[in-house]
């Protein structure tokens, strides 16, 4: 089940955030996206297992974080989660940009089974734990195929 984060899921957010990213979000970050943003949460059995944060900006949006439960992945739960979140936004976007590590092939072929595709490669933007950088892959998915809505 997906729906919209609350303030009483932070803590397992954070705690999921926490296991998966080498630079993470901190809890107040979760705290401000829940009014700021569209943040979003899946359930396994009635216990949260992952996230996703969009920023909806005029009629374009931003995916900012995602993440599933190391134990949860592969099975399904990201692709979900990004759908159905993205279906959630109330601006009807017409764009959606997001920026990936190179390195995260997982996160990268996620997101081209959703329908994004590489546009731009932002040179040594990411510090890496080990020290030194790694370039960002710029990736957009064009939302609104069904133009009838234009002729309404
Ligand atoms: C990226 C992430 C959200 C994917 O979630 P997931 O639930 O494991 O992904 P799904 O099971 O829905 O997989 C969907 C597709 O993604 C791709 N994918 C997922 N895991 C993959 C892996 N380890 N290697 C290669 N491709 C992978 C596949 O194309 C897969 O489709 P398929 O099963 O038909 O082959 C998850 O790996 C994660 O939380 N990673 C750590 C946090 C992160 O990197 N977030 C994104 C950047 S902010």
């Amino acid at each position: 089940m997906i729906r919209l984060m609350q303030a009483s899921d932070v803590q397992v957010v954070v705690e999921i955030e926490n296991l998966v990213q080498s630079h993470p979000w901190t809890k107040k970050q979760f705290e401000e996206s829940i009014d700021g943003y569209l943040a979003t949460v899946i359930e396994q059995d009635h216990q949260v297992v992952g996230f996703c944060i969009l920023q909806p900006v005029l009629d374009e949006a931003n995916l900012l974080l995602m993440a599933i439960h190391p134990s949860q992945q592969g099975k399904g739960l990201g692709f979900k989660l990004l759908d159905e979140s993205i279906a959630l936004l109330k601006n009807n976007p017409v764009q959606i940009f997001l920026e990936v590590r190179e390195s995260n092939q997982a996160a990268i072929a996620l997101y081209e089974k959703s329908a994004f595709h590489q546009i731009d490669l932002r040179k040594n933007y990411y510090p890496k734990k080990e020290g030194g950088r790694e370039h960002a892959i710029i990736m957009v998915k064009t939302c609104g195929d069904d133009f009838s809505q234009l002729f309404k």
